[in-house]
């Protein structure tokens, strides 16, 4: 099957490269074989490849999010068939065929093409486990939320989940496309290239900020219109490249989370998402069929050749994508 895959570390410029290699046959009991006909890509991904970030890794094929066709399954899996159309998460999605957990995936909401499904695993399931596991269990339903980077892959599905879902009372987002983040739903729009963030939501009473750009400043920032005992919630911490050293992004985690046990102080929380949470893509493609929640997909197409592939990197690389980018593997853009 045709792939894209990187041998070493790198700038995903010179070392991602299409080419053939093997098909995934041997399938675990829970497990399902899908021919992929998108995938999206993240910042994760390239992180990865330039070696930021380390994971124990068998597979050099990049991608993490999947729409496609279930070819074959485990002994185990009785919820999918052969021919179901699924989306969902797996590691090394750049690929034409894959090997996927049956649990970390759903079936593909009706009227949803296969583009626009590939875009909302991973970054639909951060956005929900960041407000509603960290920051609803805390009691923020109905409150008002500040989300930093609200035109991103995942600050664009955070607005929609928190303003149509939580009901929150306002929504305030940072980012410099104002009519984009406006249209998913924010009420406020806050541009960090010509607003001081932190004077902007200064006296704001939130009860959540969730950050999907960090730095030390959004912490800083946060603290300022956060209400006491308000959260925030981050999945960068203070290193924007990678999570940094993480067993320092914990300490500090750790300090602040103690800090907001005193006085007026606010609660910090970082976390991983975690693509296995149980009936999480489920209720992803329940709320797209109520028609809650609707991926915001890039207009440029990439496709599965080396030279698309890295452009696809770049573009991501550059911090600028407005909501997702996806690689169409397969011709199932009209599905
Ligand atoms: N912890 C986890 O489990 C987890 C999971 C998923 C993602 N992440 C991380 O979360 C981050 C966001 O991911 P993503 O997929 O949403 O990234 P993305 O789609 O690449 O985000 C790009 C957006 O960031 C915005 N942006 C850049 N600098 C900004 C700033 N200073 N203030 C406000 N907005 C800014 C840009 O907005 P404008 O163009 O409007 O300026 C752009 O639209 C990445 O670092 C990723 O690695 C972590």
């Amino acid at each position: 099957m045709k792939a894209a895959v990187y041998e070493t570390h790198g700038d995903p410029n010179e070392v991602v490269e299409v080419k053939e290699v093997g098909q995934p046959s041997e399938l675990k009991p829970d497990e399902m074989l899908v021919k992929v006909a998108s995938a999206a890509v993240n910042p994760l991904d390239w992180k990865i490849i330039v070696g930021a970030i380390k994971v124990p890794s068998k597979h050099k094929i990049p991608g993490l999010d999947y729409s496609g066709t279930v070819v074959s399954v485990g002994s185990d899996v009785k919820d999918y068939k052969e021919g179901d159309s699924v989306f969902g998460c797996s590691r090394g999605t750049f690929a034409e065929y894959v090997v996927v957990s049956s649990k970390a995936c759903a079936k593909k909401p009706e009227g949803l093409s296969h583009h626009e499904a590939a875009a909302l695993p991973l970054a639909g399931l951060t956005a929900m486990q960041g407000l509603l596991t960290h920051g609803q269990r805390r009691g923020v339903t109905g409150g008002k939320i500040a989300i930093f980077g609200g035109s991103g892959g995942v600050g664009s599905l955070a607005i929609q989940i928190a303003k149509r879902v939580l009901n929150a009372e306002h929504v305030y987002a940072t980012g410099s496309a104002t009519e984009q983040i406006l249209g998913h739903g924010a009420d406020t729009v806050i541009n960090y290239k010509t607003t001081n963030v932190g004077d902007a939501l200064k006296g704001k009473n939130l009860d959540v900020v969730f950050d999907c750009v960090g730095g030390a400043d959004a912490w800083q920032a946060a603290r300022q219109g956060l209400k006491p005992g308000g959260i925030f919630v981050t999945i960068v911490g203070d290193s924007q490249e990678s999570f940094g050293n993480v067993v320092s992004t914990m300490i500090k985690g750790y300090w602040r989370r103690l800090l907001g046990k005193t006085g007026l102080g606010q609660k910090y929380v970082f976390f991983l998402v975690d693509p296995l949470m149980e009936g999480n893509m489920a209720q992803l493609a329940e709320w797209v069929a109520e028609k809650a929640v609707h991926p915001v997909v890039e207009e440029k197409v990439y496709s599965l050749t080396t030279a698309s592939v890295r452009a696809l990197f770049e573009a991501s690389m550059s911090h600028r994508s407005k909501g997702k980018r996806v690689l169409d593997v397969d011709d199932h853009r009209k599905c």
